[in-house]
C-alpha cells in the first residue's frame, strides 16, 4: 500500500554473488557489504537530475540517460506519469567497477528503490524489477537478473526466465556463510561474457544441470554435502579462470581450508566459496586472500551470511 512521501531517502544496496558457480545467468545471492548508497530528494526545479557522485574517482557520468541509477529512476517516473516531478540524486559508491560485486546492478536498484519510497512508495519491491533490471542493461547491454534479483529482494534467488522475470526466493541453511574475495583487477563483463561460446557440449549441459538442480535441493534441505558436490560451473568457469590470476591455487587453497565449494563472482574477478559456519569462512577468507597477496594482487576480503535483506532504507 502507498505510504507518506518523504523529503528525503537514504538506502542502501548489497553486493550480489551472480551464478553460484552452476547457474550462469539465473541464480545469485545478496551479502551484507559492501554495497552502494543513493539519497534521493524532492527539488523545486523538474525533471530527475544526479547532483552527486562520490567513490566513483569521476568515471561514472552524471547524465541520467548514461547512469544506471538515473535510467532505472527515470524508467520508474516515466512508468509513473511523474517524468515533470523535481527529484535529486546522490550516488555513493562503495564498490569497485567490473569487480564481479554486482556493482552496476547495485546502484540500479538502489536508484529505483530510493525514489520509489521517496514518493510514498507506490511499487512493490518485486515490482521494481524491471526498472532495476533496465537500469543494469544500460550499462553492459545484457539482461540477467540475477544481480538484481538478490539485490532487491535479498537471499538467494533462482530465476526460472529472465524474459519473463519469472523468479523465486530459496531459503538456505541457516549456517551458511559466503566469503568473497575481491582480487584488485578490473574484468569488463562483456569481455567475460564474449569469451563464453555460444553453443556448448550436450553433455556440459546435463552436467550443469545436474549441478543447478543439486544446490538448489541442497539448499532446500540444508544438505551441506549435496551443496558441496553441486557447486561446480563446466561452462563459464573454465574459461573465464584465465582472467583471473592464480585462480586454481585459490581454488585449491579455499578447499583444503574447509570450503563446501568454490567458483567466480559474477563475471569476476571476485571469488567466492560458501561455507559451513564462520570460522570456516574465514579461515578460507585468509587463505585466498594469502594467494593473491603472493601473486602480488592486493585484494579485499568479505566474510557474510546470506542477507536475507536486499535493499534498504538507513538513516
Ligand atoms: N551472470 C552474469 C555473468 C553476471 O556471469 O555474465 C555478471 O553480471
Amino acid at each position: 500500500m502507498a505510504q507518506e512521501e518523504t523529503m528525503e531517502v537514504r538506502v542502501f544496496a548489497p553486493a550480489t554473488v551472480a551464478n553460484v558457480a552452476c547457474g550462469y545467468d539465473v541464480l545469485g545471492f545478496a551479502i551484507e557489504a559492501p554495497g552502494d548508497e543513493v539519497v534521493a530528494r524532492h527539488s523545486p526545479e523538474p525533471g530527475l537530475r544526479i547532483v552527486k557522485i562520490t567513490g566513483d574517482d569521476g568515471k561514472l557520468p552524471t547524465e541520467v540517460s548514461e547512469n544506471t541509477a538515473g535510467v532505472a529512476a527515470q524508467d520508474l517516473l516515466r512508468h509513473l506519469g511523474m517524468l515533470d516531478r523535481g527529484v535529486e540524486l546522490e550516488i555513493h559508491k562503495r564498490m569497485p567497477f567490473g569487480s564481479g560485486l554486482g556493482s552496476s546492478a547495485a546502484s540500479a536498484v538502489a536508484g529505483a528503490y530510493a525514489v520509489n519510497k521517496l514518493i510514498g512508495e507506490p511499487l512493490t519491491k518485486k515490482q521494481l524489477l524491471p526498472f532495476a533490471m533496465a537500469g543494469e542493461s544500460s550499462a553492459d547491454g545484457a539482461w540477467h537478473a540475477d544481480n538484481v534479483g538478490p539485490c532487491l529482494l535479498g537471499g538467494i534467488v533462482f530465476i526460472r526466465s529472465n524474459q519473463e522475470l519469472d523468479m523465486a526466493q530459496l531459503p538456505g541453511p541457516k549456517n551458511l556463510w559466503a566469503t568473497v574475495v575481491h582480487p584488485d583487477i578490473e574484468i569488463l563483463t562483456k569481455v567475460a561474457r564474449d569469451i563464453l561460446p555460444r553453443e556448448v557440449p550436450l553433455e556440459n549441459v546435463t552436467q550443469q544441470v545436474g549441478n543447478l538442480g543439486g544446490l538448489l535441493c541442497g539448499l532446500i534441505q540444508d544438505d551441506y554435502e549435496l551443496i558441496s558436490r553441486s557447486i561446480h560451473d563446466v561452462i563459464a568457469e573454465p574459461r573465464r579462470q584465465k582472467l583471473i590470476p592464480e585462480f586454481y591455487r585459490a581454488k585449491r587453497d579455499a578447499i583444503a581450508a574447509g570450503a563446501l565449494g568454490f567458483s567466480i563472482s559474477g563475471a569476476g574477478p571476485s571469488v567466492f566459496a560458501l561455507c559451513e559456519g564462520e570460522e570456516t569462512a574465514r579461515r578460507v577468507g585468509e587463505e585466498v586472500s594469502r594467494v593473491f597477496t603472493e601473486a602480488p594482487i592486493e585484494n579485499q576480503v568479505y566474510v557474510s551470511r546470506i542477507n536475507p535483506h536486499g535493499v534498504h532504507v538507513v538513516d
